[in-house]
């Protein structure tokens, strides 16, 4: 393909092999990289990681010729432009680490040295704090190449804004070009090649300024993105504690005014991925050595830091305990279409739960693979959500993919032990969720009825009164439970023919707990000090003192104080919750609310 411009892109990560890529649309690409087994791999046309519509474009570049990956640098001499894509971390303190393109800027000074080309355009990708492709950058390929910038090369900083799991098509339709020119002809070459790639009427709106604005502009651009995370998560914290409470709604009243906006304003377990932690700690470095304060940038981070621990106290307050409780970890990535684990909260999450000993099983459609190789065998990584609901006393979604979307409620109660919901991205509808303990990021906890309200079980039926044993009405209904001015409020619904108590808001002292028996098995028999109501959502057998019984679905038992028990069930599993409070105080009635 003669004619074509060539260029050569330096670090096929998830920013230079999509930008490479892309590039190789319209111009002849080489891929640099030092890592010999991902030069080797996309080679072969297979992506190295997992980005939507990557393999289909990586595959038709390699194959037609327009896109060849290469460890040496040989390929720079021969190029008009080259991209700068290597990595950028942080090292202990937060600090930059500018190691890779250290040695990257090294290289291309090396090649650029040799080239018969008497002008090559270096564009600088990665993002680098203010000042590093000044101090860094220039300085390294000026001595390395003999050349001074803006004659025998020519130099740009140039940030990227693609996002990770739409990166390809940020690449194509960019929403803006930073242009960080050294010098005027630096600044129109650079120009020139996204002209001849986009073509002149379909150019994005182009930011023409200093090396120094560009470098800032997209660290402020991640802060502000990065503060409206935190600021929203700060509201969802707010939420969670107002009954009937939910985030979206005031995202959403607040998004409108268009000084806002309705974007980037989702509640959920923090903000991860390889960019956004590690440029906010950059920036905050950085400005702390020039001298500024960066409160806002720290209490950015700081909230963000600590969203995972919320979800965890959500959590053990769910189980009362999470030392050998079996939590399902629903999604890896940090966020849908990508397999990037890297700073994702659900992998900090999983750390805290096996620190706090709980037993955790994960799963995610495409970053198992990744999120191996960070946590090892702590977790048990199952094949589908099915398996890593398997007999689970909670589950917890992390990450918004589609996949998730389609579990119904029916499926958690089948498959957990317990179903116990919480839902960090708030995709599914709480008001769907009646037979499970459910709690989402950012809701708060349903309308309580108030006490002293009264309440029929049924059309006809009247209040039903200490030790009483009723069937439980039809329909959706909601029930209170009173202990002097205490009370509690669940919904008693019909579900496939079997009741079922949820949306437990329970007080200091009110225990709650759910009991499964397996087919044929039995209670020990056992007696508590304090009095018991028994919730029955399945048909089993009762024996209470002396006296046994068939118990049907929907039935409400009192147990009195010390009263020897036994529960069995009867050729098939039988489950009831247990509702007692601690030896202060005794349950005075349970109401059902026919609505
Ligand atoms: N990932 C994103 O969504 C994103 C978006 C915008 C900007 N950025 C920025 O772009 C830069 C690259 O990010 P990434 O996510 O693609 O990183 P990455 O870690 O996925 O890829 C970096 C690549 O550079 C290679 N490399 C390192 N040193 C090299 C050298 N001397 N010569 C050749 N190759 C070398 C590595 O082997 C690796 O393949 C970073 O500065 C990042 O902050 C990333």
């Amino acid at each position: 393909m003669r004619g074509r411009t060539r260029v050569s892109v330096v670090g096929l990560g998830y920013v230079g092999l999509s930008t490479a890529a892309c590039l190789a649309e319209k111009f002849d690409v080489t891929g640099i990289d030092v890592d010999e087994r991902k030069v080797e791999q996309i080679g072969r046309g297979v992506a190295p990681f997992s980005e939507r519509s990557l393999t289909p474009l990586l595959k038709r570049q390699v194959r037609n010729g327009s896109l060849k990956c290469t460890t040496g640098y040989e390929g720079v001499g021969d190029s008009e432009f080259v991209f700068v894509t290597v990595g950028t971390p942080s090292d202990s303190s937060g600090r930059i680490d500018l190691s890779h393109v250290r040695a990257a800027a090294h290289s291309v000074g090396d090649a650029i040295s040799g080239a018969r080309r008497r002008r090559i355009d270096v564009l600088l990708k990665s993002t680098v704090i203010p000042g590093t492709a000044r101090r860094l950058v220039k300085r390294v390929i000026e001595e390395r190449s003999g050349r001074a910038c803006g004659e025998g090369f020519g130099l740009c900083s140039n940030p990227e804004f693609l996002r990770e799991g739409s990166a390809i098509e940020d690449t194509m339709r960019p929403s803006r070009i930073v242009i960080g020119r050294f010098d005027t002809s630096s600044g129109r070459r650079a120009l020139s090649l996204y002209k001849k790639f986009y073509g002149e009427g379909m150019m994005p709106p182009v930011v023409e300024t200093t090396p120094e604005m560009a470098e800032l502009i997209k660290y402020a651009s991640n802060a502000f993105l990065a503060m409206k995370v935190s600021f929203i998560n700060t509201v969802a914290r707010i939420c969670e504690k107002i009954p009937q409470g939910h985030v979206d709604s005031v995202a959403r009243g607040i998004g409108l005014d268009n000084r806002i906006g309705t974007r980037f304003m989702e509640a959920g377990p923090g903000f991860g991925g390889s960019c956004f932690p590690k440029d906010i700690k950059a920036l905050i470095r950085f400005a702390q050595d020039i001298g500024v304060d960066a409160s806002l940038l720290e209490a950015t981070l700081k909230v963000n830091e600590t969203q995972p621990e919320h979800i965890l106290s959500t959590a053990d307050s769910m189980l009362r305990g999470l030392n050998g409780r079996k939590v399902a970890i629903l999604g890896l990535s940090f966020k849908p279409d990508t397999d990037d684990v890297r700073e994702s909260r659900s992998m900090m999450l999983i750390e805290k739960l096996i620190q706090r000993g709980a037993k955790v099983a994960v799963y995610d459609p495409v970053a198992m693979e990744r999120a191996r190789s960070e946590i090892g065998s702590n977790a048990d990584f199952t094949q589908n959500v099915e398996e890593c609901l398997e007999d689970a006393d909670l589950a917890i979604v992390m990450t918004s993919w589609d996949e998730f979307r389609g579990i119904r409620e029916g499926d958690f109660v089948n498959l957990m032990k317990t179903p116990r919901v919480i839902d960090a991205r708030r995709i599914y509808d709480p008001s769907r969720f009646v037979a499970t303990d459910f709690a989402a990021v950012g809701v708060g906890p349903r309308a309580t009825a108030r006490t002293g309200n009264s309440y029929s079980i049924s059309s006809g039926g009247g209040a039903i009164n200490t030790g009483d044993s009723c069937e439980v009405p039809m329909s959706d209904g909601k029930f209170p439970v009173t202990s002097g001015q205490r009370m509690i409020t669940g919904a008693v619904v019909k579900d496939d023919e079997r009741y079922v108590v949820t949306d437990y808001s329970l007080p200091d002292g009110l225990t709650l707990s759910t009991t499964e028996l397996k087919p044929n098995k039995a209670t020990r028999g056992h007696s508590h000090p304090t009095p018991e109501f028994y919730i029955f959502f399945d048909e089993c057998n009762l024996t209470l003192g002396s006296e046994a019984r068939a118990v049907k679905v929907g039935d409400i038992v009192h147990v009195g104080p010390n009263e020897f028990h036994k529960v069995e069930a009867a050729g098939r599993p039988c489950r009831f919750v247990s509702l007692f409070w601690g030896e202060r105080a005794s349950v005075q009635a349970i109401y059902a609310d026919h609505r």
